[in-house]
């Protein structure tokens, strides 16, 4: 009898694990990104190929005229580019070599077939000598408009930071580089952390990834439970755990990754005791379950960012019941987002409370920075009654007196009446703003649309296309500064005005056409998205046998010529 019922209960005991396991494998994305190990084999096996000088200009199958009509565009291109950016790519050039970070944003700007040759022929340079209201201009006296916003970091201009900086330097002069101690600007810092986070405690970090990193070790420490949730294609800074997929050679042992905005998240949620804290990053609303776009993956039209406020909105609300009910611990990722949204942020824009948030970026004045606010009871680094049980965060450089004066500036002047009218019908701003450049673009029936989400703004390509990241060339070539992931993201500072927005719509509407009339866009009538992955699936097995044991020896690298099938 007794052997029967333990029977009984081992079988019950499996069944349930089962059914959790059942319950996890629903909760993952269907994509690669939502199977972070199987994404990791993948990536190690494709191979690299790149396109030679003929198919360069015809990988979509154009035909010969429209090919040679692309040869001399990109000819007049590399002209200008060698003309106009001569300093700024000398001393690239010059540097490159020795600086891996510049080495991997050069290689990635495009699809790699492309890369080598747009790297010889399209040089911009990775320099800038000044900044000033909305612009910044290179090491040859180009000025261009500022799309890249400094990562996030420029949110009310690049003169504001430079105030920020300089006042804050002069408040914390003379206590100097001291650490350790507090220069006492700290206290009015975490106040105002406190009233705009609407949470109990603060820690200081050094950069936003170390900020994410505290977070999610006090959730573990006092829920003692192991595994972080993070949506699929989320960033949350290069840290191990939170990057579980390709780019971190090690598997995340406590991380799981799961569908953002899908009922099957919320039963793992509902169904697991393992789950220590639920991570969200709310630029995740534009993108949901896909990483954040680079026009490196631009291989085909597919990208399409859509933002929906309700949508999102009601779908953080469903979260942070289940979180309540199940003591897990949700944590907003603000390092992006924070301040851009709304002077409370990403919990007062969406009307969404957090146990914990992480800002970043834009926080620190100009200086690097991370800070995470949260509930008194997550915050505590002991237990009262077990002394040795501790959760240790430090960093040298935290609360740096330089940091706390720049902070202390930035904060002081947001509660100024200048800085306070910019949130005044900031969405409404930005949102007549794409809608009247998408408007342009359609009524020129040029093949590209932006989606945004307030002053962060997407670019998507309409028509297909394995030519979509020629744009980014063609925007530089107008005076438009983009960041290395080119035209998927445009960050705008909200220093922008009427008339600085018209002068980057006029040029962007001028990129297209020169675009469209150089031959990028030809419309073929078999140019498919699918049918242009499927070539590409099929140019990835001839590269892979080419290099493969069984292939050619006599070269590592494939350069294919494409004979058309
Ligand atoms: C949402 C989010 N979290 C964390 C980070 C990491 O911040 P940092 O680059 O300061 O380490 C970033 C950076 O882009 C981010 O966007």
């Amino acid at each position: 009898m007794l052997w029967y019922l333990a029977a009984i209960l081992i079988a019950l005991i499996v069944l349930r694990k089962a059914q959790l396991r059942l319950i996890l494998s629903r909760g993952k994305h269907r994509s690669l990104a939502g199977h972070a190990r199987l994404g990791r084999l993948v990536t190690r096996l494709i191979p690299y190929y790149e396109y030679d000088e003929t198919r360069f200009f015809c990988a979509d199958d154009a035909p010969a005229e429209v090919a040679a009509t692309r040869r001399e565009a990109f000819a007049r291109l590399a002209a200008l580019y060698t003309q106009r950016f001569a300093r700024s790519a000398a001393l690239t050039r010059e540097v490159a070599p020795t600086v891996s970070d510049l080495q991997f944003t050069q290689r990635y700007r495009v699809p790699f077939q492309f890369s080598r040759m747009v790297r010889q022929h399209l040089q911009g340079g990775a320099f800038l000598e000044s900044s000033s209201g909305t612009t910044v201009t290179d090491l040859d006296g180009n000025r261009f408009f500022d799309l890249a916003g400094s990562y996030g970091v420029n949110l009310f201009g690049y003169d504001f930071y430079k105030e920020c900086i300089e006042e804050g330097s002069a408040l914390a002069r003379e206590l100097g580089p001291v650490l350790g101690a507090y220069h006492p600007l700290l206290a009015y810092n975490v106040r105002r952390l406190r009233e705009i986070s609407g949470l109990d405690d603060v820690s200081l970090h050094m950069s936003g990834t170390e900020a994410v990193m505290q977070a999610v070790r006090l959730a573990r420490y006092h829920t003692r439970r192991k595994y972080l949730v993070r949506f699929c294609g989320a960033y949350h800074g290069w840290w191990g755990d939170v990057q579980p997929g390709v780019g971190n050679p090690l598997a995340a042992e406590a991380t799981y990754t799961l569908k953002d905005m899908d009922a099957a998240t919320l039963r793992v949620l509902r169904t697991r005791r393992d789950i220590a804290c639920v991570l969200v990053n709310p630029v995740q609303a534009m993108h949901p379950n896909a990483s954040a776009p680079a026009d490196s993956g631009l291989i085909d039209s597919a990208r399409h960012a859509r933002f929906d406020r309700a949508a999102y909105s009601a779908w953080l609300a469903k979260l942070r019941e289940v979180c309540t009910a199940r003591n897990i611990v949700l944590i907003f990722d603000e390092v992006f987002v924070g301040f851009r949204l709304a002077p409370g942020g990403a919990q007062e824009y969406f009307g969404v409370r957090a146990d914990m948030v992480t800002y970043g970026k834009t926080l620190g004045g100009g200086l690097p920075i991370g800070a995470v606010c949260g509930r008194r009871e997550l915050m505590q680094r002991y237990r009262e009654q077990r002394p040795a049980d501790v959760c240790l965060a430090r960093g040298t450089f935290n609360a740096h007196p330089y940091v706390m004066g720049a902070m202390h500036v930035f904060l002081r002047r947001l509660e100024s009446e200048p800085l306070r009218s910019l949130y005044r019908d900031l969405d409404a701003l930005w949102e007549r703003r794409a809608r009247e450049l998408n408007e342009r673009l359609a009524a020129a029936q040029l093949p590209v649309q932006v989606s945004h989400l307030s002053s962060i703004w997407t670019v998507n390509y309409l028509q297909p296309s394995r030519y979509n990241w020629m744009f980014q060339y063609y925007l530089r070539a107008q005076g438009l500064a983009l960041s290395w992931v080119g035209t998927a993201r445009f960050i705008f500072s909200l220093n922008y005005s009427d008339a600085d927005f018209a002068a980057v719509a006029d040029r962007v509407l001028a990129a297209a056409e020169a675009m469209r009339r150089d031959g990028w866009w030809w419309p073929g009538t078999a140019l498919t998205n699918k049918a242009i992955r499927r070539r590409m699936l099929r140019e990835l097995l001839q590269a892979w046998w080419a290099t493969s044991s069984i292939g050619s020896r006599s070269s590592p690298r494939s350069r294919y010529s494409g004979a058309r099938q």
